[in-house]
């Protein structure tokens, strides 16, 4: 009835194939791989319970009250300490903005950075949510392959050459480094430096989106692009969603003061300020040591299904079939031969009851079809083991 009066934008809009395929999930007996959820049992209920009450009957007043769209200053200062104590980011809190989950600040990037047409370059494939926050601005997008370390920066090197021979020039990279979404890999430290090089040489902002930082189960730390940016290339943005919780949308951005400024006026016209209520807790879940004891905690869950979901791969999947390993995270990505195709695979794949989201869904330019993303924080380890064979047996009879 309304369909005439959308505007522009809204006409464009549409589902994305993974809230079409929450509906899938929910029938019986199917075991979703392809969630992006993590496990309730990560959720620290009882420290929340125990801050909570705490924090009302000190600060009650204030956490009720609207605050400032910056966000709660003590908060700010409590992240800008964090980020220097633990990763060297020399910051202030004047460099961070709270933001409603990190989702928010990609918005905010579009809304400060975007005008239609204007390039951003991503990693291929790279965060759906990103491309969806993104589309409302009109880019273009320039897609760089990945491998096992990361965004191939050879690729992005001749791909930034050629935007400049046709005279266009970026407005950001956004890269998810640490443990991507979807792919579970991450950037080599040389590759980190290049990446940082080449920023300086084209003059182009990195968007570094870091929400798994924190889970790492194996492998060598790697320094952020933050950490090792000394001339304010990089905007980081992180998140309390899989350290704390994802319903309490906390989440920041920090960069250089101007684009933190601008952002503040873009935010205003969007919600006012993040939830005060909610910053207060997620202040004292950092400040009074609460995190540090708990992610611990989320790791070791995590890492059990991890290595579940390896094992199985190992075990049940044929030959052909190429996965990653990640080091943390809550993703691993499967490349099936180049003649198949995920799309495709996917109803028999339901009539087996089993479900994973298409590659193709993680790439703006929508190619690639022989690839798919597994999850392997939510499922229990039985549905994982059970699930990871039924895929491997659908894959085996298309193959
Ligand atoms: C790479 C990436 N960026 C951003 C988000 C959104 O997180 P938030 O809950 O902070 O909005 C996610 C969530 O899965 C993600 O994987």
């Amino acid at each position: 009835m309304w369909e005439e009066e959308f505007s522009e934008l809204a006409k464009r809009l549409k589902a994305s194939e993974i809230r079409e395929l929450l509906k899938v999930t929910q029938m019986p007996d199917i075991i979703s791989l392809a969630g992006g959820l993590p496990n309730p049992k990560s959720f620290p209920v009882e420290i929340i319970k125990e801050i909570t009450t705490k924090l009302l009957d000190s600060y009650g007043e204030k956490m009720l009250q609207y605050g400032s769209t910056e966000g709660v200053n003590s908060f700010r200062e409590t992240l800008a300490n964090y980020y220097n104590e633990n990763y060297s980011f020399g910051i202030g809190k004047d460099n961070v903005l709270i933001t409603a989950g990190s989702q928010e600040g990609l918005y905010l990037l579009g809304k400060i950075f975007l005008n239609p047409g204007d390039t951003v370059v991503v990693e291929a494939p790279t965060y759906v949510g990103a491309i969806t926050a993104f589309q409302s601005f009109y880019p273009n997008y320039v897609q760089v392959e990945m491998d096992d370390e990361g965004m191939n920066i050879d690729i992005l090197e001749k791909k930034l050459k050629e935007l400049v021979r046709e005279g266009k020039k970026p407005k950001f990279i956004y890269t998810i480094p640490t443990f991507q979404n979807p792919a579970g890999v991450t950037m080599s430290l040389e590759r980190r430096k290049r990446l940082l090089e080449l920023a300086k040489e084209y003059n182009i902002l990195v968007v570094e989106d870091s929400p798994y930082e924190e889970l790492r189960f194996s492998g060598e730390k790697v320094p952020q692009l933050k950490a090792l940016d000394k001339e304010g290339y990089v905007l980081y943005i992180g998140t309390l969603s899989k350290v704390l919780s994802p319903g309490m949308r906390i989440a920041f951005m920090i960069g250089n003061e101007e684009i933190i400024q601008k952002a503040v006026l873009a935010k205003q016209g969007i919600d006012l300020c993040t939830s005060p209520f909610v910053q207060y807790i997620a202040e004292e879940y950092i400040k009074g040591g609460y995190m540090r004891e708990h992610i611990p905690k989320i790791i070791k869950l995590y890492k059990e299904k991890r290595d579940i979901m390896l094992d199985a791969i190992e075990d049940y999947f044929p030959d052909g079939v190429k996965w990653t390993r990640p080091d943390g995270g809550m993703f691993l990505w499967v490349t099936l031969p180049e003649h198949m195709d995920a799309g495709e695979l996917l109803q028999k794949a339901i009539e087996n009851k089993v479900v994973y989201v298409i590659g193709a869904a993680f790439y703006p330019h929508r190619d690639h079809r022989n690839t798919m993303r597994l999850n392997f924080t939510y499922p229990t380890n039985e549905q994982i083991e059970e699930g990871i064979k039924r895929l491997a047996k659908v894959i085996k009879e298309a193959l």
